[in-house]
């Protein structure tokens, strides 16, 4: 808690301390102090303290509204250079924030319109096998328990001491209490709130039943089901597979020998009404970077604002290819070009080439390579429903990339992923779209995708969940 409060209220009395130092270093009252003061360096300290106190009080009373102003400017300047130097880009949009006309109405009742009237279409399976990110790591401290609904399961995501992730079914065995609620951690296992059963993580067993008659064993089939987990890329990650089959692949890791350590930089959070395939799909669907992305950022999030005049002149140029790794049946690249354009004529200092690679259904590393080292930004899809996202991006840079630089791609990936957003939450899924030669990308990305169903993915119809919010 201290250490809460002090990382909160710090850079807050700093610039208060600054504030005040400027504005009183820049008056000629306080230059007169330190002269006289210069000549009584022989007074005691409480003399001292006293012209001091007087010398102020004076000040603040004979100068007060330029105090103020001078404090107020120091202030809201040093704030901002902390907040775009040293704090990391944190960013949360709960469902209903960006992506839906609102016209005025309340923000609950469009988006339970929206997902109730929309077609959803004849969609593939709804849940696909992998690893499938949970949890940011940053949001699963030690002894954190965190109730997660997730491809069709409940879990109860932990952090047990030895400061590994375990994940089990959030129902507990015996009666049933879901145990991520009010289950406590202890060692490195959860215990379960309702009859205090405790169980481990690994193997799911139950090691104690605290009421049974001394000299009495637990169960053997006391037990719960547990997840492998991976915590990589700032997430922790389930193995899912509906056939029980062991995980096959892994997901790459951020870091390279090339650059080494990759230091955090920020995350931000999206809730997206859509089907999980689709996000990976807007990878392979080149063509409509030039429509949802080719207006200039200054433009925002709403594609019905993007023939905005105001920033005619300034547009993005887009250009990109999908395929499949050789190597890594697993793994989908996507590379991106992008420039800047003035006038409609591309920058050539300004054209950059990044590269998404797609580990996984549910996983992406975006990647930005400069001449002085790479930013990663780490994209984690967890699916929540049927057609509910939540979409976490953490960015991640090499030693050398600074922290404004670094924030300034995952700033400008999640304002054109918020025109995405727009998109999906309300389209409906064409299984037989009607695509052109131009288009042959799309069909690719779904043949790939369908390795990650297989006979006993969930079906929409099975599964039909109430869409209310
Ligand atoms: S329901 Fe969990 S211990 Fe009884
Ligand atoms: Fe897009």
């Amino acid at each position: 808690m201290a250490s809460f409060c002090a990382s909160k209220f710090l850079p807050g009395l700093l610039m208060l301390g600054l504030g005040l130092a400027v504005a009183l270093a820049s008056s000629t009252p306080t230059l007169s102090l330190l002269k006289d003061n210069l000549k009584v360096m022989n007074m005691p300290l409480g003399d001292w303290l006293h012209i001091l106190a007087t010398n102020f009080t004076n000040f603040v009373a004979s100068q007060t509204l330029l105090t103020l102003t001078i404090f107020g400017v120091a202030s809201f300047i040093l704030r901002y250079l902390y907040q775009l130097f040293l704090k990391p880009l944190n960013l949360d949009r709960a469902l209903g924030d960006v992506g839906y006309v609102l016209d005025g109405k309340k923000k609950r009742d469009v988006v339970n319109d929206i997902r109730r009237r929309r077609k959803s279409g004849d969609l593939p399976p709804i849940y696909p096998n992998g690893w499938i990110p949970l949890v940011a790591s940053q949001d699963l401290v030690k002894g954190d328990v965190k109730y997660i609904s997730a491809v069709g399961n409940e879990f109860a995501v932990y952090r047990g001491e030895d400061g590994e992730a375990y994940a089990v079914d959030a129902y507990c065995p015996h009666l049933g209490a879901n145990m991520a609620i009010g289950g406590m951690v202890k060692g490195n296992c959860l215990t379960c709130p309702f009859h205090g059963w405790v169980f481990e993580g690994k193997e799911g067993k139950c090691v104690d039943i605290p009421y049974q008659e001394k000299g009495k064993s637990v169960p053997a089939q006391a037990k719960v089901k547990s997840w492998s987990v991976i915590e990589q890329n700032g997430f922790v990650l389930v193995w899912h597979d509906v056939e029980g089959r062991e995980p096959s692949w892994f997901p790459e890791n951020i870091e390279e020998e090339k650059w080494g350590k990759m230091y955090y930089h920020g995350t931000t959070k999206h809730t997206v009404c859509a089907h999980v395939e689709e996000i990976s799909e807007n990878g392979a669907d080149c063509a409509h970077l030039t429509f949802v992305h080719g207006a200039f950022m200054g433009s925002g999030n709403d594609l019905r604002y993007m023939g905005s005049k105001l920033w005619s002149w300034a547009s993005h140029s887009w250009g990109g290819k999908w395929e499949q790794d050789p190597d890594h049946k697993h793994v989908g690249v996507m590379t991106v070009y992008h420039a800047f354009s003035l006038f409609g004529m591309p920058i050539e200092v300004t054209r950059t080439e990044s590269t998404a690679r797609q580990n996984g259904p549910a996983h992406v590393l975006l990647s930005f390579s400069l001449p002085f080292g790479k930013a990663t930004i780490a994209i984690g899809v967890t699916p929540i429903e049927p057609l509910t996202q939540i979409v976490t991006q953490h960015v991640y840079a090499s030693r050398f990339i600074p922290r404004w630089l670094a924030k300034s791609f995952l700033y400008a990936e999640y304002v054109q992923f918020e025109r995405d957003i727009m998109v999906w939450n309300y389209k409906t899924y064409q299984r037989k779209p009607l695509l052109v030669f131009e288009d042959r990308l799309i069909s690719k990305h779904r043949r790939w995708y369908s390795q990650f169903f297989s006979e006993n993915s969930p079906k929409f119809e099975d599964m039909k969940k109430t869409l209310d919010w």
